[in-house]
């Protein structure tokens, strides 16, 4: 959390300093400019040929003498923070500035991070070790949740990249209260975020939300795509080749303009990890979503689920963990469910057929491609289920997650999903959640349910969307 050295910034990074300037710059309103407010020491540290900041109301807080800066045009002083508040929702700045940045440096910062009246906070993560002497506190993370973060980025050698959290909850003494972290089902009301609307963000942090991928998807899919028949018979509108990618680092992607069954999520990957080829084990833990692809007619042609399978066959997911571990560089780390030989035979054939795996800098990413892409039921299921596989890998192989990458053929909404999907999209998504797993788990057929904690979880309702089948 180091922020200063020796009075200046600790990096040179332009694309840092062009952030920074867009978001202060940035207005909804273009007849409205936004304030920058700052401390003395920060006002001092900034170039004198880029002071005051362009376009943007320069407020210095000092507690000494400020009649140096009473005349520079663009400048205002404070004795406070709260006086430069109250300075700005009064005449005549009241109508002219929009959004306040408190922009540094540690003195304020560490006096108003986590205050009540900070919205949101906009961190440059810089990954290298660089020395520091100005330091601010940590980000209360019952308080503030992760909203996006880019992928990271290499300039002048140093690894970094933007991310935007948002506050959820009024006040860290009543999370801390509840001790989240530890909640039981029963207090399951409590783990709701305390504030619900994020839009307050700038257009370009707000839109940045990973979750528009796949709702700027099923849009563009409903305005212009082609109406196609199908398997099914129900009709559906569809266009072809699509991609997304998820940001793994700081969060988890599960949908939040609906729910999504994260149980079933869940227990479908434990079963698929266990090598099991009868549904019953799902229906068991009332998990019917095999149930309508998997009826008496497809089962009839199927006979061999209690056959033994051991030594038979290729354990793919073995293999992809051996390399990974062993051969991380590889460019063949991939599992394969698309067996042209056994088609026929296949109830379904596999609609996520292909995954490749990629290490980098000691996270693992994930690119699956999916030959049908069914966006109102499937699709927020197949994201939340190969974006968990990535993190299990990961945590097998000693590594972070990083993207999940989400490519689909025939992408489609079925007709009979367009209304509800309408009706979800009028929805603003909030913070994903955040995925923990027990640590000490390194055997990929070791994991159990209660093994992994989602926490913060607060979608809107469950959305209806019937299976075609
Ligand atoms: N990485 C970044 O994004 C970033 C951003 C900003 C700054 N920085 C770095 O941070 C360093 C400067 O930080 P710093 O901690 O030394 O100083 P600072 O916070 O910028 O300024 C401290 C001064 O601000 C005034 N002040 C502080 N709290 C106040 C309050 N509540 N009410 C009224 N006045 C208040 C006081 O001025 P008086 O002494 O005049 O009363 C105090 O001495 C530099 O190295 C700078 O480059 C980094």
């Amino acid at each position: 959390m180091g922020i200063g050295k020796d009075g200046a910034l600790p990096w040179k990074l332009p694309s840092d300093l062009k952030f920074f300037k867009d978001l202060t710059m940035a207005t909804a309103d273009p007849s409205k400019k936004n304030a920058v407010i700052m401390g003395r020491k920060t006002w001092e540290s900034i170039p004198t040929k880029f002071r005051p900041l362009p376009g943007r109301l320069n407020v210095i807080l000092t507690r000494s003498d400020s009649s140096d800066y009473a005349t520079v045009e663009n400048v205002v002083t404070c004795g406070s923070l709260d006086s430069s508040l109250e300075l700005l929702a009064s005449a005549p700045y009241s109508s002219t500035i929009e959004k306040a940045f408190l922009i540094g440096g540690g003195q304020v910062l560490r006096e108003l991070l986590n205050a009540s009246a900070c919205e949101a906070i906009h961190l440059t993560d810089i990954e290298s070790t660089i020395e520091c002497d100005t330091f601010i506190p940590p980000i209360d993370p019952l308080v503030f949740h992760p909203w996006y973060s880019s992928s990271p980025v290499v300039e002048n050698n140093i690894r970094h990249s933007f991310a935007t959290f948002v506050r959820v909850r009024k006040s860290a003494e009543e999370a801390n209260d509840s001790n989240l972290s530890e909640l039981t089902s029963n207090d399951a009301k409590k783990k709701k975020f305390e504030i619900q609307i994020f839009s307050f963000l700038p257009k370009m942090i707000f839109e940045k939300h990973d979750e528009y991928q796949y709702l700027n998807l099923v849009q563009d899919i409903l305005r212009s795509g082609a109406r196609k028949n199908d398997r099914t018979g129900t009709g559906t509108i569809s266009k072809f080749g699509c991609q997304m990618r998820f940001n793994l680092r700081k969060n988890f992607p599960l949908l939040t303009t609906k729910r999504v069954f994260w149980r079933g999520v869940l227990e479908e990957l434990l079963w698929f990890i266990s090598g099991s080829t009868n549904a019953k084990v799902l229906q068991e833990k009332n998990i019917r979503i095999w149930d309508g692809n998997a009826s008496r007619e497809y089962l009839d042609r199927y006979t061999d689920m209690h056959a033994d399978y051991t030594g038979k066959g290729f354990d793919q997911l073995a293999d992809v963990i051996n390399k990974i571990k062993n051969n991380p560089d590889d460019r063949r780390i991939i599992m394969s469910a698309w067996n042209p030989t056994d088609l026929k035979k296949m109830a379904l054939p596999p609609c996520h057929m292909f995954a490749q795996f990629y290490v980098e800098n000691g996270e693992l990413s994930c690119q699956m491609y999916q030959r049908s892409a069914d966006m109102g039921l499937g699709v927020p299921f197949n994201i939340a289920s190969y974006s968990l596989l990535t993190c299990m890998i990961a945590q097998v192989c000693d590594l972070s997650p990083g993207d999940f990458v989400h490519v689909m053929g025939d992408a489609h909404v079925y007709s009979t999903h367009v209304q509800a999907l309408e009706e979800q999209l009028q929805k603003q998504p909030k913070p994903f959640p955040i995925l923990k797993i027990n640590p000490l788990k390194k055997d990929i057929d070791a994991f159990v349910a209660s093994d992994f904690k989602l926490v913060s979880y607060d979608p809107h309702q469950k959305i209806e969307m019937k299976m075609a089948v």
